[in-house]
């Protein structure tokens, strides 16, 4: 985010009535407006900059408000309800939960939590045996950390060092802040882990990179250890990856991730990958990392673990998952029933009712039609970025600056219009709608995200 304000003064708008959205309203809807300001006098302005959008109720890929209109949604929220809003398998589930009532154990075990336990780990890799339950993302990806870590420690490493890589992000928690790559994002930490090491990230736009990434990666790390003095063997003990960068939505080749996958095994060290924005069946498998033929050691993921209350999950093998002794890895809210429920009844989703599947079929129509606008906008759209149901729009001009005035435009015209997509607060604006979209209402958010962008352009002059 950067720090951007969307118009908060009612305009009149177009009318717009069709299958998947509906306007009828000025926009922002003035109803709306001493809430969101009451609601900004009283929390922090960090959580402020949205959408002037007032949710009311969400279901499949639409959003309400109480005034009448409906959006498509293409965010997820923000990549989290892959299994469409209120999707009727989790309400269901967490109903059944709710009203016998159990609505905390802490670490007493309660029935959903072996349930879930057991689907999760006999539908996902079957070298990861074993799962560790948290609340949020970054907590997942700190946790990770301190396995490999204590992994390191284990196996005789004499320093406990962590390979991260340049523009990824992981949470906002001391250990994963310094794993992620944006320096302004740290400051306030005061240091920087001298143990935690960032390598270039192979963008598409790197023509190296592109042309040889096990070269580029080989030639990076030789790099580091020289520059600071690193023998792998001794000094490192695990690399975190995001399967995806987030603001572009870019992946690695996957001859680099498999040449990373190669030092680890080298090396001794363990292989995370940070899955919280591609698993569960974003990218049409169930996770992103499968699309680079690698076998990590630890997964972390959030956000659509459950499509909607907060569940976060580290997944990976045994003999690492068990390192920390009784007492030394839990959290209060860990496993919480309700929560395993929604866990459960989320994954079925995905997997038996097709919305993975849905995510494979749809992705390619989606990805086309998203390269029809960068085609008709080569001096604004630079690239489109993305696999299965998410993907970026990067406004460059010829010149390669950073357009981020269209990222800002184009989705306040959107939402105009009746499409909520991501704000990025960058030159790129990412789209994602729930897996269980339609391709009639795919292909409709498609059209309005290029009328929008092509109005944004027309009006700068
Ligand atoms: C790749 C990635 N890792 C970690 C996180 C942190 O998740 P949370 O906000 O649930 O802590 C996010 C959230 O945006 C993310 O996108």
């Amino acid at each position: 985010m950067s720090g951007f304000r969307f118009n908060l003064t009612p305009r009149d708008v177009a009318p717009v009535s069709t299958k998947h959205r509906r306007i009828k309203t000025k926009i922002p809807v003035p109803q709306s407006l001493p809430i969101l300001a009451r609601v900004e006098e009283l929390e922090s302005t960090s959580m402020h900059g949205a959408l002037p959008v007032l949710w009311d109720r969400a279901e499949g890929h639409n959003v309400y408000d109480a005034w009448g209109n409906k959006w498509l949604d293409f965010t997820s929220t923000i990549f989290v309800t892959n299994a469409g809003h209120g999707n009727k398998r989790i309400r269901k589930a967490m109903k059944k939960v709710i009203d016998k009532p159990l609505l905390h154990t802490y670490m007493y075990v309660s029935r959903e939590r072996a349930d879930y336990l057991e689907y999760l780990i006999a539908k996902t890799p079957a070298h990861l045996d074993k799962a560790f339950m948290l609340s949020a993302g970054t907590e997942a990806t700190e946790c990770a950390l301190k396995l490999m870590r204590m992994n390191g420690w284990k196996t005789g490493k004499k320093r406990p060092g962590i390979l991260a890589f340049e523009g990824n992000w992981h949470g906002r928690t001391l250990g994963a802040q310094m794993m992620g790559w944006n320096p302004a994002q740290k400051e306030w930490i005061g240091y920087q882990d001298p143990n935690i090491h960032h390598l270039p990230f192979p963008y598409p736009w790197r023509e190296e990179a592109m042309k040889d990434p096990r070269k580029y990666f080989r030639e990076a790390i030789a790099k580091l250890c020289a520059e600071k003095n690193l023998d792998p063997k001794q000094d490192l003990c695990g690399v975190m990856m995001e399967t995806w960068q987030g603001w572009c939505a870019a992946m690695y080749p996957p001859a680099f991730a498999q040449e990373v996958e190669a030092f680890c095994r080298e090396n001794g060290l363990l292989l995370a990958f940070d899955e919280m924005q591609s698993g569960f069946g974003r990218t049409g498998k169930l996770f992103g990392y499968m699309h680079y033929g690698v076998e990590p050691d630890l997964l972390c993921c959030g956000k659509g673990a459950a499509s909607s209350v907060p569940l976060s999950l580290v997944l990976g093998r045994k003999a690492i998952m068990d390192l920390p002794e009784i007492g030394s890895m839990s959290s209060t809210h860990s496993a919480n029933p309700l929560v395993c429920a929604a866990g459960k009844a989320n994954l079925q989703a995905i997997l038996e009712d097709g919305l993975m599947a849905n995510a494979e079929r749809l992705g390619p129509v989606f990805q086309a039609e998203l390269e029809k606008i960068r085609a008709a906008h080569p001096k604004h759209v630079s690239r489109i970025i993305g696999v299965g149901l998410v993907a970026a729009i990067i406004f460059r001009d010829p010149a390669d600056q950073a357009l981020a005035w269209l990222g800002d435009r184009a989705s306040e015209l959107s939402m105009e219009r009746g499409l909520l997509v991501v704000h990025t607060g960058r030159e790129s604006i990412k789209i994602a709608p729930p897996l269980s979209i339609t391709e009639d209402a795919l292909r409709e958010g498609c059209a309005v995200l290029a009328s929008s962008v092509a109005d944004a352009i027309r009006e700068r002059g």
